[in-house]
């Protein structure tokens, strides 16, 4: 792998890399300086991120630029407009946020400063995973501390620009995660989401005008309005720029969160950051994105890790939280896990989520455990082809449906052999799950 220059992880190596003097001392708030100083009009700076080429971290991978723009233009649309930053962060496999949070909650609170004034947004509102308890506190210790200096509230470094920030606890919901089931959240309701359109630019926050970012992708914002567009698009490829937070996780030896280029391979990451499948053993199969993204088997391992490379190659970039698989998994296991996440999170408002989680769950459970029957395997595929994509009010169905037919498409023979020999030859050793009430 070719040297590349690091800057998401830099400044937590520094000993209480959390706290204001440390970030200030490591060059911390001259990128908001440069804003209000210079003074940047806010379309300069949406100009300057759409130039950058920045795509959003949270799993979708939009332009954060055109996403800033599409905010009313504030003189024919006065309403107050706010950021909602998603940190949520509940994808099994995804894990990269919590780092940011805690390690440099400051790089967060400027960022928000700087999509705030962009955007002409009043207030931001932060909107934390329940049990991410440490980042909870240091990102609100940021705050507090960035408030006493002057850096958020009012006449912020004595100018007419003015921003809140505002912490939000979730209590365990991953569609709390989905932007408008985090903004009915946020305003105190269930999280069910939202009906699009209208689209939160439009409609968001208590009606008004809102954008939803992941931390990963505010945390981008100070460097690239500091350091200029030509800067981050010289690192990644044309078409997803920057670096990326890369969770690592699974059968491997060096499990972690990586700050990685764009354009490795997956076998570059693999062997060269994660040091290769543990035990000697070969691999398998890896979510390349979390467990919402197309499973791929090992001949896929030299897939290129961008958002198009991925994508053509059938699966999605997501979050980049990337699960590797031994050859002694058990697919129909891992499976009948990540459909039991689904089906549990289902809010429950659309008849082909709330229903279809169910099903697929029932029969990759009762596959797992040597009771499947040989019709079961083209009922998953129609039924996960019922539920997506866009049929539902928001992506969860597709969340479920997705590595469903991935798993069926790329290991059917797996599935084959637990209902021929009605056991599962893969399964763990431990004790299995407890049967589910209702599986057949
Ligand atoms: C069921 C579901 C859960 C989601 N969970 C998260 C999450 O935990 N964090 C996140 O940033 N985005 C999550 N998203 C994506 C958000 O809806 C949204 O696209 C994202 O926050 C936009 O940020 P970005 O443009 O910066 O990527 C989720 C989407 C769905 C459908
Ligand atoms: S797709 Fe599922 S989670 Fe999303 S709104 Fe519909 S029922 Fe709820």
């Amino acid at each position: 792998m070719k040297e590349f220059e690091r800057y998401l992880l830099n400044r937590i190596a520094a000993a209480n890399s959390h706290t204001l003097p440390v970030y200030r001392q490591q060059g911390g708030y001259k990128a908001i300086e440069k804003v209000l100083k210079t003074p940047l009009k806010p379309e300069d700076v949406i100009a300057v991120m759409k130039d950058s080429g920045l795509r959003g971290r949270g799993g979708a991978g939009f332009p954060t630029g055109m996403k800033w723009s599409f905010m009313p233009d504030i003189t024919k649309d006065p309403r107050p407009r706010y950021l909602a930053v998603n940190a949520d962060e509940s994808e099994p496999g995804t894990c990269k946020d919590r780092v940011l949070m805690e390690r440099d909650p400051h790089g967060l609170v400027e960022g928000c400063l700087i999509a705030c004034y962009a955007m002409r947004a009043k207030a931001a509102y932060i909107y934390v995973r329940g049990e991410y308890r440490l980042s909870y506190d240091r990102v609100q210790a940021a705050i507090d501390e960035a408030r006493a200096a002057g850096l958020v509230g009012k006449n912020i470094l004595g100018t007419d620009f003015s921003c809140d920030l505002w912490m939000h606890k979730g209590a365990g919901a991953y569609i709390c995660g989905e932007e408008t089931g985090l903004m009915e959240s946020l305003e105190g309701k269930r999280g069910h989401p939202r009906p699009k359109p209208p689209f939160p630019a439009g409609s968001g926050l208590w009606r008004s005008p809102t954008t939803v970012n992941n931390v990963e992708t505010i945390f981008n914002a100070p460097f690239i309005v500091e350091r200029g567009p030509e800067w981050f698009k010289a690192m990644g490829v044309p078409k997803s720029t920057g670096n990326f937070l890369c969770g690592i996780s699974g059968h491997v030896n060096k499990p972690g969160v990586y700050e990685l280029p764009f354009g490795l391979t997956a076998r570059q990451i693999l062997e060269e950051v994660a040091g290769g499948v543990w035990k000697g053993r070969k691999l398998k199969a890896f979510f390349p994105g979390g467990s919402s993204t197309g499973l791929m088997p090992a001949s896929a391992i030299d897939v290129v890790m961008d958002h198009d490379s991925v994508k053509a190659a059938g699966s999605m970039f997501g979050t980049a939280a990337m699960i590797f698989l031994d050859e002694t998994a058990s697919i129909p296991q891992v499976m009948d896990v990540t459909l039991r996440f689904y089906d549990h999170e289902s809010c429950g408002q659309c008849s082909q989520c709330r229903e279809g989680t169910q099903w697929l769950h029932q029969m990759f459970h009762r596959i797992a455990r040597g009771k499947g029957k040989r019709e079961d395997l083209d009922l998953l595929v129609n039924l996960a082809n019922g539920m997506a994509p866009g049929k539902t009010i928001c992506a969860l169905a597709d969340a479920a449906a997705i590595p469903t037919l991935a798993a069926v498409k790329h290991f059917r023979s797996d599935f084959e052999q637990c209902i021929e020999l009605g056991r599962d030859p893969h399964a763990p050793t431990h004790a299995p799950a407890p049967e589910l009430q209702g599986a057949h």
